[in-house]
């Protein structure tokens, strides 16, 4: 059976994935504070709902949904619309109320049923330190609670992407998170420097089972949200020219 992709609802994105993301798995979107890992899991879900009408939850750990509505707007994005329409949930689980046990995976299975819900979108994956309190010391168990929560989300039959959060994200010493290797899709946002600026760039480390660019690409956040430029190559990496006199 052919391999059934979606379109991510960024621009750009499915390009660099030669089509788009595979229905129905599981996706990772990692890097450092303020590269654009929040915007992308919104798009994904906000683009997701709106124009390839699949309804979508978007669970926070980080943002209030006031907060998120207010930067939404500014990219383009009418989220309380698509809510009052149905067609997109927020679970809001500010860490400092989460506690193991608040939150009820069959609530969230029963949700996704009732509402016809095809995209989950997590953010961040601090969540699940939070929900599985007490394997925090054990590693094992933990990464195995994660991969049940996985299993369930795709037997639901959505498609998963979570974000987490990593200090370095140099792509030449990028240092493996045992998570990383739970996911499917892998994709690392960084900034990389050049002189006095810093720029935002995109990588895909890996996708299962489908063919992916390997290039970095630039990305670009404006009032018309965020895009990946997939035709362009980081100004940071590009080698000054010499020899032209
Ligand atoms: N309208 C806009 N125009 C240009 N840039 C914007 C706009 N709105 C947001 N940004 C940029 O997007 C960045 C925020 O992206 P986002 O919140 O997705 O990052 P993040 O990776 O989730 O960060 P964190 O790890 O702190 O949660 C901000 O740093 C800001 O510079
Ligand atoms: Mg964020």
């Amino acid at each position: 059976m052919a391999v059934e992709l979606i379109k991510t609802g960024v621009p750009g994105l499915d390009h660099v994935l030669k089509g788009g993301l595979r229905k129905n798995s599981t996706l990772l979107i990692t890097g450092s504070p303020g590269t654009g890992k929040t915007l992308l899991a919104l798009q994904f879900i906000y683009y997701g709902a709106k124009d390839y009408n699949e309804n979508g939850i978007f669970i926070s750990t980080e943002e209030s949904l006031e907060v998120l509505n207010q930067s939404a707007r500014n990219l383009g994005m009418d989220l309380t619309s698509m809510v009052d329409k149905g067609k997109i949930f927020f679970i809001q689980k500010p860490i400092a109320t989460l506690k193991g046990g608040i939150f009820s995976i069959k609530g969230l299975l029963d949700a996704i049923k009732k509402n016809n819900i095809k995209r989950v979108a997590l953010d961040s994956l601090i969540f699940f330190e939070y929900l599985y309190p007490r394997f925090n010391g054990n590693k094992m168990e933990f990464r195995r609670q994660v991969l049940i929560f996985m299993q369930q989300m795709k037997k639901a039959g959505t498609t998963f992407l979570a974000v987490s959060e990593r200090s370095v994200t140099d792509f030449d010493r990028l240092t493996y998170d045992m998570m990383d290797f739970v996911f499917e899709g892998f994709i690392v946002l960084s900034r990389i420097r050049k002189g006095s600026y810093f720029e935002r760039v995109l990588t895909v480390a890996k996708i299962r089972g489908q063919d992916h660019s390997l290039d970095v690409y630039p990305i670009a956040i404006g009032n018309d949200g965020l895009k990946i430029l997939f035709d362009q190559t980081p100004f940071s990496l590009v080698e000054k020219e010499e020899g032209f006199k």
